[in-house]
């Protein structure tokens, strides 16, 4: 190591530190498709850490259909969507997302991303230019995803837009700032499903507060697109509200089994973000190929194949809910794929996620930043690819793995 180089004798410490607080965060290496059975670095594991909810990533079909829009389309766009890129598969990907939110957004228009996190920088940093610098308060909720939050600071940054942080699922928190705020534009923001806890936002409440304070609400269905509602529209669907209001934001990597993301809203506002909204406009346009795969996932999502997937998610999560108890470590109170269990400290993560890895097993530790510090937590997820018999084992695996934990004296 050279001794003049500040910057590289930073990095080596700044490691190190990391790794003595046991957040030094490794990658894995799969060898195999994303599905319930994965080989990790040249071992065979049972997963239960992805996102791929509908258990589509490896479908055949979506296979078919990728390969199929590659020959048509070619493997890149070779522009951003406002010079070139922008194909026909886009145009009618964002016509049929259009579709799905259209019972719950009044003339509603779709717009494409790459990926989740550039559309929550562009929505939140371009609709606080709706006003000028200093008008515009933004209101996030506390346990929000870390691309609304780097969405937030970035508009804060250009835009000179005010944050306010609201407690999580603590409606009066958010009443309370918002009674007082004279800005022109107020947004509030926050996950749908909670990412790390998997709970859900109470959209109705949260539309009558928009009303009442006139602000718009950005709901970041992440994990709630392809999952709730009985078409999996997503949570809009669920709590079957309709409002102009709301500007949603769906991903299409986790549930759709694919890649991308999308926000649907009145037309204006989408308008408004092409015009506006730099991380769509300074970008390449997402391979047509990855759109086309991603309209026959919707008709998968739509269609009977999506309403069973749903429904045996739910007969796992129901027996989760019952037959799940631990002795110390806590259960969070969620209905939904993601089904987390809170260790507290790193070292009992850690040590929970290396057992269960000995077990055969792929759930890792999630520690801070990713979750409040004190909360560290294996975030265990299920795929309609999980069978009853998978989850059972599971249970019981995770149930005498709390024993050998706790014998350790480690909780
Ligand atoms: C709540 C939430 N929003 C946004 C994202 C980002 O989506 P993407 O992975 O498509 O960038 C994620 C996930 O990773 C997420 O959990």
């Amino acid at each position: 190591m050279s001794k003049d180089f500040h910057a590289l004798n930073r990095a080596h410490d700044q490691i190190a530190d990391l790794d003595a607080q046991l957040l030094r965060r490794k990658l894995r290496t799969t060898q195999t498709a994303c599905d319930i059975k994965a080989n990790v670095d040249q071992r065979d594991l049972k997963a239960f850490c992805s996102n791929d909810y509908l258990g589509l990533a490896n479908h055949p079909k979506l296979i078919e259909a990728m390969s199929e829009g590659a020959k048509r389309y070619g493997v890149g766009s070779g522009a951003s969507h406002l010079i070139s890129g922008h194909s026909i598969a886009h145009d009618l990907l964002e016509k049929k997302l259009a579709h799905f939110e259209s019972a719950h957004i009044p003339d509603a228009r779709a717009l494409f991303f790459s990926t989740g996190y550039l559309a929550n920088i562009t929505a939140i940093t371009g609709l606080v230019r709706l006003v000028d610098q200093g008008q515009a308060s933004i209101y996030s909720a506390g346990l929000n995803h870390a691309s609304i939050i780097d969405g937030v600071k970035l508009a804060s940054a250009q835009s000179k837009a005010s944050v306010f942080i609201f407690d999580h699922q603590n409606l009066d928190s958010l009443i309370t700032q918002l009674k007082d705020d004279q800005n022109l534009l107020k947004l509030i923001v926050l996950d749908g499903v909670f990412s790390m806890d998997g709970d859900i936002a109470p959209v109705k409440e949260l539309i009558a507060i928009a009303q009442t304070y006139d602000a718009l609400l950005i709901i970041d269905d992440a994990h709630g697109f392809g999952i709730l509602g009985k078409q999996g529209h997503g949570i809009l669907e669920h709590f079957d509200v309709c409002s102009e209001r709301i500007v949603y934001i769906g991903t299409l990597g986790k549930a759709a089994g694919v890649s991308g993301a999308f926000i649907c809203a009145s037309t204006p506002f989408v308008e408004w973000l092409i015009q506006k909204g730099r991380p769509y406009i300074y970008s390449t346009a997402t391979p047509p190929a990855i759109a086309h795969a991603l309209l026959a996932s919707l008709d998968l999502i739509e269609g009977d194949e999506g309403t069973h997937r749903r429904q045996h998610l739910n007969q796992l999560i129901e027996i989760w809910r019952t037959e799940m108890n631990f002795k110390r470590w806590q259960k969070v109170e969620s209905n939904t794929p993601i089904q987390p269990v809170i260790l507290g400290s790193n070292a009992n993560a850690l040590a929970a996620a290396k057992l269960l890895d000995e077990a055969g097993y792929w759930i890792p530790a999630i520690r801070p930043p990713t979750v409040p510090a004190g909360s560290a937590r294996l975030r265990v997820t299920f795929s309609a690819n999980h069978h009853v018999d998978d989850l059972r084992e599971l249970i019981r695996t995770l149930k005498e793995i709390e024993q050998l934990v706790i014998k350790d004296n480690l909780t």
